[in-house]
């Protein structure tokens, strides 16, 4: 693997970046000598590769990079360092035709400035939603931030809009880590949370991802990645024609507000049933009260397989381009969410704007607002305890 940073834009950062550049240079030149003695393998079509370079500047004056990660086989990832969003993801067709299958917007202001759809995002404190943003831990009521109607979602000011600090790794792929630490009483939490999240593009086409995190204080934790996939690569058509499976007998019917009521419901003789692939549209119209309360699919499946170990969940496939993503995860349960709130506000990278149903997001976590459902598996993180969850999404064709 060979590591390229992008040389830095010389008349923005002149004066304070000579001596960075300097060393930089004298570091990658090491790099770059003792990858040049490493052999090549003969099945290895071309040598992957991370490239660093400028995205852009917040208001505030904050430097965002952009990271191109490229595996041996040419499949493409860029990650920017804001909300460690995954701004675009290439996946071959069964005619090995490479396309970007994740949803993203066309300039980096909307990224910069909040990100509205989380589009490619890490997901934190506590991904999904947490009840009137309340909750008990050790006998102390919390406040959180309430920013979805009366709850807190995605950690209010999440993890999706803080810049992370970035390395590319070395091995045999591309991979990247972000580490990002909120403080104590960010957005309401408890603890100084340290989180590290690694993506790796491995060279069988897959994205996995290392979720690691560690408080100093008793916390609650449940992150997760919010890319909007569609596979076609044309986002103009619905992902309502892909079929998705999903190993999970069981999901948490929701009230009004997307809270889940405790019941966990079985999904036979439901338009909840993905247990055999199907296609999402063939029972997203129904006239069912979860579907309308979601507006269409936006709830947990519990997995049958409840072991804290990989084990294969589910996955989605595109018969015309013949993609097909299979769902790899620890976690226990899976928020699939069918796009239902995208307005048609948002310029699409494939041309026109982005509808409700564009992309759908596969969530691997725990339960939705955990914190207050005894019943549920805990999502509190002992201080000095660590967290540590894996997903992956492997891209193949049939
Ligand atoms: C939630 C949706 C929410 C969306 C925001 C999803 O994880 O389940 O209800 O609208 O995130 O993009």
């Amino acid at each position: 693997m060979v590591i390229n940073h992008n040389k830095p834009n010389m008349k923005k950062t002149f004066k304070s970046g000579v001596c960075l550049l300097l060393c930089s240079l004298m570091l990658l030149s090491c790099k770059d000598e003792k990858k040049s003695d490493m052999p090549e393998t003969a099945e290895t079509k071309t040598k992957s590769t991370i490239v660093k370079s400028d995205y852009a500047t917040t208001k505030e004056g904050v430097k965002i990079d952009k990271y191109t990660l490229t595996n041996a086989n040419g499949m493409k990832m860029e990650v920017i360092t804001m909300g460690g969003d995954i701004i675009s993801l290439t996946a071959p067709d069964k005619n090995g035709k490479f396309e970007d299958i994740v949803l993203g917007y066309t300039t980096p202001d909307l990224y910069l400035e909040g990100n509205p759809y989380f589009f490619g995002a890490i997901i934190g404190r506590y991904g999904n939603r947490i009840a009137k943003g309340k909750f008990t831990l050790d006998g102390k009521p919390y406040q959180l931030t309430v920013n979805d109607g009366p709850n807190s979602l995605h950690g209010g000011k999440g993890f999706d809009k803080r810049v992370w600090a970035a390395t590319a790794i070395e091995g045999d792929a591309p991979s990247i880590k972000l580490t990002y630490t909120a403080k104590d009483g960010e957005e309401g939490y408890p603890g100084n949370l340290k989180v590290t999240v690694t993506y790796v593009l491995s060279n069988d086409n897959a994205l996995e991802i290392s979720y690691e995190a560690e408080s100093d204080k008793n916390t609650v934790v449940n992150l997760t990645q919010h890319s909007y996939f569609n596979l076609s690569g044309n986002f103009a058509e619905s992902i309502e024609g892909q079929e998705l499976e999903l190993k999970a007998g069981k999901y948490l019917p929701v009230d009004a507000t997307l809270i889940p009521t405790g019941e966990l419901k079985s999904v036979t003789g439901t338009p909840f049933d993905f247990t055999k692939a199907k296609v999402i549209g063939k029972d997203i119209n129904l006239a069912d009260d979860q579907l309308k309360k979601g507006q269409g699919y936006d709830h947990c499946w519990i997995f049958d397989d409840a072991a804290n170990t990989m084990k294969s969940v589910g996955g989605v496939y595109h018969k015309a381009s013949g993609r097909y993503m299979e769902v790899l995860t620890t976690e226990p349960a899976i928020q699939f969410y069918s796009g239902n709130f995208i307005d048609g506000t948002k310029d699409s990278k494939t041309g026109g704007k982005y509808q409700k149903r564009s992309g759908l997001c596969l969530e691997t976590q725990h339960y939705p607002d955990s914190p207050n459902q005894p019943s549920f598996p805990t999502t509190t993180l002992k201080a000095g305890e660590k967290y540590s969850t894996k997903t992956t999404y492997k891209f193949s064709v049939k």
